[in-house]
This record gives C-alpha cells, sequence and structure tokens, in this order.
C-alpha cells in the first residue's frame, strides 16, 4: 500500500462518517505559547473549548486533516529506524458530538478492515485512573468487545493523559493504540481545560482528538519497522546513495530528516535566524552544512532533493511547488554559514601557526563566535593541537556557560533538548535580558520558598532561565498540592514585596559550604565561588545560593511572581515553570 493510498484512505474513511475535511495548518503557529506546531489539534485548540463554532467554520461538528508536524524533542535521536523531526500526523476530531465508542470502534475497524492488520497484532492501553481523573472504564468496555483482555493495557496518568499543548488548553485521558509493539494512534478523550497552574476544570463539551503519525503507520503497512525504507523517505536515501554512496547510515538518515524538515519550514515561510523558531531551522541547516563538510558531499546533493521532496509532496503541499525560493533561503544561509567558517578556520590557522593547542574553552569560543560545530573544529585542527579536546569538556563548557555568565543573553527551549545562543540579544533586546534577571532572581526565592512549605527534602535537580519562564526541577516524593503550590507563590510574592536586597560575596568553596548557602550537586564548582544571597547580610539572608550570576539588585522590581505548571519529570523529581509579568 503506498503512502498515497494510505492518506487518501484514511480521509475517505472519515469522509463518509460525517467528518469536514480541514487542510493542515502552517508549521508556524498563531499560538504564541509553542514555537513549532506538533500536533494535529492545535489549529482546533479554541473548538474544543467551545469559543469557537466548528459548525460555523467547517460546515459539521467533526473535522479529519493531515497536519504537518515538527517536534524538537527527538532532534539527538534523528539518526536511528525510527525518530524524526518533521511528520505528518493524521487526525481525525469532534467537538461535542461522538465519543469513546464510536472512535474506538472506527479506529479498529480502519486498522482490520481497511488497512488489513490481522487483529490479533492490535493492542490497546487506556488510563488506569489516579487521584484526580477516574479510571477510563468507558474506552475499557468499548475495547474489551474487540480485543481479548490481555491485550488491554491500563497506564499511568504519564502514558494515557494527553494535553494540554502549550501552557494551558484542553485535555484528557488518552488510548494508545498499538501494532505488534509500535505505537500508531493516540485517542484523546478531551473533557478537561487544563489551568497555567495545572488544575483541571471540566469542559462545557466532550471532545475527540486522534493523532496517528504518518510516518509510522506507512513503516508498518509497508511491512518494515524502519521509517527510512517507506516510500516516504526511501526515494530521498537513494538519492543520498547515490550522490554519496561513502556516507555511514545514521548520516544519511540525518540529511533525509533534516532536509525535508528545512523544506518544510521554509516552504511555511520561515527563515533562519537566531531567535525561537528560527534558530531551530538554522540549527537544522547548519548541521547538514557541517556534515556536508565533514564528509565532504558535493552542494548539489541539497538541490536534488529539495526537488525529490517537492515531487514527493507539492501534490499534497503545494506550497512545496516553487523549490527556487526554497533553494534560494538554504543558499543564503549556506553562504553565511561558509563565511563564518572561514573566519573560524582562519582562526585556527593563526593558532597553528603559533602551535597553541585548541582545548575545549577555545573550541567553545570558535562555537560561539564563528558558529563553528565541535566537529568540525576536530575536523579542521591540525590533530596534534586537538589531541586534548574531549567532547565531554566541549559540553560542560556550554553548560557552564549556559548556567552562568551570560544568563541573559542565552535561552533554551523548554524541554525540547536545543539550545539558543541568542548572540543577537546582546544588542537586540535590554528588555529580554531583564526579564531574564529578574525570574533569575525568582528562581532562587523559588528554591528556598518550596523548602519552606515542602521542607527541607526539596532540593535542587535542574534549572533553566529563559525570557519567557524559569523551569526548576527539584526532588520532591508526590505531587506538589495546589494549595501547597499558592502558598510557594505567595511567599515568593511577599519577599519580592518586601524588596530585599541582592548581593553576593566571592570566597573559597569551603567557606562558602559554611553559610549554609544551597548548592546544585550535579554542577562542578571552581575553588572560589560566589554566593548570592537576598536579605540585608549574608547571615540573616532569606535566599543563599551558589551562584554565578546576574541577577536584579533588589527584589522589588521581579513584579509578580506566578506559577504556571507543576508536573513529574521522573520518579521523585518534579518541575515547575513560573513567570513574572
Ligand atoms: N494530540 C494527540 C497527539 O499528538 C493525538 O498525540
Amino acid at each position: 500500500m503506498s503512502s498515497e493510498q494510505i492518506r487518501k484512505l484514511f480521509l475517505d474513511f472519515f469522509e463518509k462518517r460525517g467528518h469536514k475535511m480541514v487542510p493542515s495548518s502552517s508549521l508556524i503557529p498563531d499560538d504564541p505559547s509553542v514555537l513549532l506546531t506538533s500536533a494535529g489539534m492545535q489549529q482546533f485548540k479554541r473548538y474544543f473549548t467551545g469559543e469557537l463554532d466548528a459548525e460555523k467554520d467547517f460546515g459539521g461538528k467533526n473535522t479529519a486533516s493531515i497536519q504537518k508536524s515538527f517536534r524538537t524533542s527527538d532532534i539527538d535521536e534523528v539518526g536511528d529506524e525510527t525518530h524524526l523531526t518533521f511528520f505528518e500526523m493524521l487526525g481525525h476530531f469532534s467537538f461535542g458530538y461522538y465519543f469513546k465508542k464510536e472512535t474506538i470502534e472506527w479506529t479498529y475497524e480502519l486498522l482490520t478492515k481497511i488497512f488489513q492488520i490481522p487483529p490479533e497484532r492490535i493492542s490497546a492501553t487506556v488510563f488506569g485512573g489516579d487521584e484526580t481523573v477516574p479510571f477510563d472504564q468507558e474506552s475499557f468496555d468499548a475495547w474489551s468487545k474487540l480485543l481479548p483482555p490481555e491485550r488491554i493495557g491500563k497506564g499511568s496518568r504519564e502514558d494515557n493523559f494527553w494535553g494540554p499543548a502549550g501552557a494551558e488548553g484542553p485535555c484528557g485521558a488518552c488510548n494508545e493504540v498499538y501494532v505488534d509493539d509500535v505505537e500508531v494512534a493516540t485517542l484523546v478523550f478531551m473533557e478537561y481545560y487544563c489551568r497555567p497552574d495545572g488544575s483541571l476544570e471540566k469542559l462545557k463539551q466532550k471532545g475527540v482528538d486522534v493523532g496517528w503519525g504518518f510516518e509510522r503507520l506507512v513503516a508498518t503497512l509497508q511491512g518494515t519497522e524502519n521509517i527510512f525504507e517507506t516510500d516516504l523517505l526511501q526515494p530521498l536515501v537513494s538519492k543520498i546513495e547515490e550522490l554519496a554512496p561513502k556516507l555511514d547510515e545514521r548520516t544519511k538518515r540525518i540529511f533525509t530528516d533534516h532536509i525535508r524538515g528545512i523544506a518544510f519550514l521554509i516552504g511555511d515561510g520561515l527563515r533562519p535566524s537566531n531567535k525561537e523558531a528560527g534558530y531551530i531551522l538554522r540549527r537544522l541547516i547548519r548541521r547538514i552544512l557541517g556534515l556536508q563538510t565533514k564528509y565532504d558531499v558535493h552542494a548539489s546533493l541539497f538541490l536534488l532533493l529539495l526537488e525529490t521532496i517537492s515531487e514527493k509532496y507539492s501534490g499534497f503541499y503545494p506550497e512545496l511547488k516553487n523549490t527556487d525560493n526554497i533553494f534560494k533561503v538554504f543558499e543564503d544561509e549556506r553562504f553565511r554559514f561558509q563565511k563564518a567558517i572561514q573566519e573560524g578556520i582562519a582562526e585556527i590557522e593563526k593558532r597553528a601557526k603559533k602551535s597553541e593547542e585548541i582545548d575545549a574553552k577555545v573550541a567553545f569560543y570558535l562555537y560561539e563566535t564563528f558558529g563553528l560545530p565541535l566537529e568540525l573544529t576536530l575536523e579542521l585542527a591540525p590533530e596534534e593541537l586537538t589531541k586534548n579536546l574531549k567532547k565531554e569538556e566541549f559540553d560542560r563548557e556550554f553548560e557552564k556557560h549556559q548556567k552562568t555568565s551570560r544568563a541573559g543573553m542565552e535561552k533554551k527551549f523548554g524541554g525540547h533538548g536545543l539550545v539558543l545562543n541568542t548572540g543577537e540579544l546582546r544588542a537586540g533586546s535590554k528588555e529580554e535580558l531583564n526579564k531574564v534577571l529578574r525570574l533569575h532572581t525568582a528562581t532562587h526565592l523559588l528554591q528556598q520558598a518550596l523548602r519552606d512549605v515542602l521542607g527541607d527534602s526539596v532540593e535542587q535537580r535542574g534549572s533553566d532561565v529563559t525570557a519567557e519562564r524559569t523551569r526548576f526541577d527539584f526532588s520532591f516524593e508526590r505531587k506538589v498540592t495546589p494549595e501547597e503550590l499558592k502558598k510557594v507563590e505567595d511567599v515568593v510574592n511577599q519577599k519580592i514585596k518586601e524588596d530585599l536586597p541582592v548581593k553576593f560575596k566571592e570566597m573559597s568553596k569551603s567557606d562558602a559550604e559554611k553559610t549554609g548557602a544551597l548548592y546544585f550537586f550535579k554542577e562542578k564548582y571552581p575553588d572560589k565561588v560566589k554566593v548570592y544571597y537576598i536579605g540585608d547580610s549574608l547571615e540573616t539572608a532569606y535566599s543563599k545560593e551558589f551562584c554565578g550570576g546576574p541577577h536584579v539588585e533588589h527584589t522589588g522590581i521581579i513584579g509578580k511572581f506566578k506559577i504556571l505548571k507543576e508536573e513529574s519529570v521522573a520518579a521523585g523529581i518534579r518541575r515547575i515553570r513560573a513567570a513574572v509579568e
């Protein structure tokens, strides 16, 4: 079965069952709380809440779509057989009409009758229930009519509850549907609105949000576990093999995934930049350019790949018809990057002449200043100068830099695993820098307030501050209740109101430890450290922490502190996101 047939069979199936076809929305969403579109439901958020009327806008209460989606969460995994950045999501949605029984029966019918999957290969999981959301008996009963009990699992909140997309929004218990061990579909039953503090409120109407990962489904139906062997991606892999036969599998897959993502992002109007979504695009382009240089691949490969993508996809996505424009954006960025690389090479040569070693610090400087990835520095510099250059040390340099020296000039995309070095922020936006400083100081207050309210078992496990929010991970055994969160928020706001001074003292590590200042056990501190304290003196301070700074000078300018979300990230580790207004 070809991928084109699968798309059509899916859409026809739901059209026959009363769904209106809605085109994919852009990868660059209207919703400012998300960087890129990552799920089919995103364009329908306000139909689930009842703010907008699907009947009026689409001519029916149910819709179906094939949505272009992009997730950076798996970017480091790309290169194996199953992970992608860009993917398509087949979806069908109901806003207050059908619910669990119909959704489950259709899913089963689609799998067994239309896609001809033998029933014994199918299994499903439903939400097992917890203190706030009950066990999903209705889904369990519906599946029980179709599958034997041993193939219906009960899952936790982590696995069988979906949403919200962004800081708040519709969400609900979900079913996961598997063929063999591959998850092919997620059936979300929207029943709640998740507020920014994590509390749930019943939606006025019940909704359905079903998403099928297209590439995985195609792989399953084409009898492979490797998405790069599907008719969607194989033509790209073959083209790469033709022009660069020596590349290893992993590199071929990175090229394939990234160039497809690049084509779709540029096709939707995104341009490479040092900010937000534009930076994601820049990273994708520069990564494959780095690999191109490293493996000495001819640059004509990119144009040929873009043409292959256009042939394959423009029938369904007309924005990919015009490869000239996409190629031009790509070439401009290639040119800029090459210029940067050349400057980097000149710098390396300068050092080589003087036989100066290139250690992790220098490599990081080359990265930061010229955009030269570590791999390329290793490739381009004479070997005897880089023999002590280790990836772990480079990474440490990166992290150190990120955490301390210029907190305001760097930011990170929460949960997306992509580090953003906003060099442009330096000149561009003082406002953002101020926001980072306010949030950074607020994070110190937050840690102390958490210990006040929840006890000393609270210890920092991670932290990340951007201009939009702070994200703080800490050890704690259970969910923090809404009442406790409110208390923590109140304590922080009280300390802000007291307008306490924020100062630091520099001292030896052992003296610093004696002050009782908190420190992050994972961090490696130098022998001389700064202890930042919030209060009139180090002895009487409300908060003391080992920290490189920088901070605001007094807490009064932080503004109003607000907790947006509390959630679990791993066993015994909780995460709080908070913002200041
Ligand atoms: N919204 C659900 C998902 O993205 C279907 O998996």
